[in-house]
């Protein structure tokens, strides 16, 4: 069969798996041409399979030799379709991995159940040396069951009043308007129990107990707190206060963490394209403003190029000191919120209609990544090639 990008809202119906495995390599080279990073040995990733956490484990794994254990929630092919491209991504991780002798352990499952912290620390215990050194949190998810069986779910919406701007329709390509709706406290406390602290913090507490956690121990999971003009859509929106839960679990962790040498960080992200930002409403226009003032600067960052900096120059610095501000937040986002970036974007913000946002805004960079994040459009793969449902049903994560 041939495989031709299907887009419906802001979601990708479909993937190329020869696509995805491109686009692992990728960023697999792009580690590969830095230099290397003495950091953890053993590392266990949730939320590995796209966006920040795979390429958190990319850079982990080809930039400091780290074994790692992968956990995400994808659905392999089925008589309904090929399967997600998080699916092929865990697979051509895996694959890259062992080639380069590095132990990859995968687990497609509810990172939010205790069933899945039960077999990871069973892998860990019986599979990985007994120890990690490092727990990257990286979920992005609209939906958690709790352990007490309780289903929440998120909702992307801001708190006082209506908020509406430009928003991309991905499918038809146009530009249109959305309008984000004032969430209720019901909303704003689900939304805390999907994207808060919670879960990570059971996750370590669970890890700590079953004393799997290395001597010099560190965590870290990822916000985003973005510049003024984004504020009522994401920082004081329902996501915004989930965020805000995080920080104060991060704190909450550190003190615990302190007694055995570890640490739990909260790292503050540069937005970037993903599965999960495509999905936030009138987020994806800012992005693609942002992209273009970036490159224009020669500052533009991805997935990869963003997590290799947090290894380096952050979590694994040769002092073994983490930069962080006053707020003890690792800062990524520094170059997006640069005050001439900013006001490059405002201006651009001005003149952008639904006529001329292809050229005010990097629309086509903002496509290109999109795509390639399913598979499509990159560079020495034929997609006129025909693909073998039957092999790929024989793939494995
Ligand atoms: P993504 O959608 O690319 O990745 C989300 C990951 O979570 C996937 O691996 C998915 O399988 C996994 N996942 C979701 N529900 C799960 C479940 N129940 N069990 C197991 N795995 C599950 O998202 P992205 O954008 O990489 O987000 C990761 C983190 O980075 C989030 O905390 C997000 O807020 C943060 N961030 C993202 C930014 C962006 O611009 N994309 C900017 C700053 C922070």
């Amino acid at each position: 069969m041939i495989i031709e990008p299907v887009i419906k809202g802001s979601v990708a119906r479909n993937c190329h798996p020869d696509g995805i495995r491109a686009s692992v390599k990728q960023q697999i080279d792009y580690v590969k041409s830095v230099p290397s990073v003495k950091g953890p040995k053993k590392v266990l990733v949730i939320g590995a399979s796209s966006g920040y956490g795979l390429a958190s484990r990319i850079a982990l794994a080809f930039g400091c030799g780290a074994d790692t254990i992968g956990v995400a929630f994808e659905k392999g092919p089925n008589e309904k379709g090929l399967g997600t491209a998080g699916w092929y991504n865990m697979i051509a991780f895996r694959e890259n991995a062992e080639k380069a002798g590095l132990t990859a352990r995968n687990f497609i499952g509810d990172a939010f159940s205790d069933e899945m912290r039960r077999q990871v620390t069973d892998c860990i215990l019986n599979e990985f040396g007994g120890e990690i050194d490092l727990v990257v949190y990286s979920l992005a998810s609209g939906i958690r069951t709790a352990p007490d069986g309780v289903t929440y779910r998120s909702t992307l919406g801001v708190r006082d009043v209506p908020f509406s701007g430009e928003a991309f329709d991905l499918e038809h390509q146009t530009l249109t308007c959305q309008t984000l709706e004032p969430v209720s406290d019901q909303q704003l406390q689900d939304t805390i129990k999907v994207m808060g602290g919670e879960d990570w913090k059971l996750w370590i507490d669970w890890l700590n107990r079953a004393g799997v956690l290395a001597k010099n121990f560190r965590t870290v999971a990822y916000s985003y707190i973005g510049p003024e003009s984004t504020w009522p859509l994401y920082k004081e929106g329902a996501l915004g206060a989930a965020k805000m839960h995080l920080h104060s679990t991060a704190d909450v962790m550190n003190e615990q963490l302190q007694a055995t040498g570890g640490q739990a960080h909260v790292a503050v992200c540069k937005a970037v394209v993903t599965k999960a930002s495509a999905f936030i409403p009138v987020f994806p226009l800012y992005i693609a403003l942002l992209y273009r003032v970036m490159k224009e600067k020669h500052l533009h960052e991805t997935c990869i190029e963003q997590m290799y900096r947090l290894i380096a120059d952050c979590l694994y610095t040769v002092d073994g000191k983490i930069p962080v501000d006053n707020q003890r937040f690792i800062r990524l986002d520094d170059r997006e919120l640069r005050p001439d970036v900013q006001a490059e974007v405002n201006v651009l913000r001005e003149q952008v209609t639904a006529e001329n946002f292809r050229t005010v805004s990097d629309f086509a960079g903002y496509l290109r990544e999109f795509h390639a994040l399913n598979g499509f459009g990159l560079p020495g793969v034929d997609y006129r090639a025909d693909v073998d449902p039957k092999i790929l049903a024989a793939l494995k994560p």
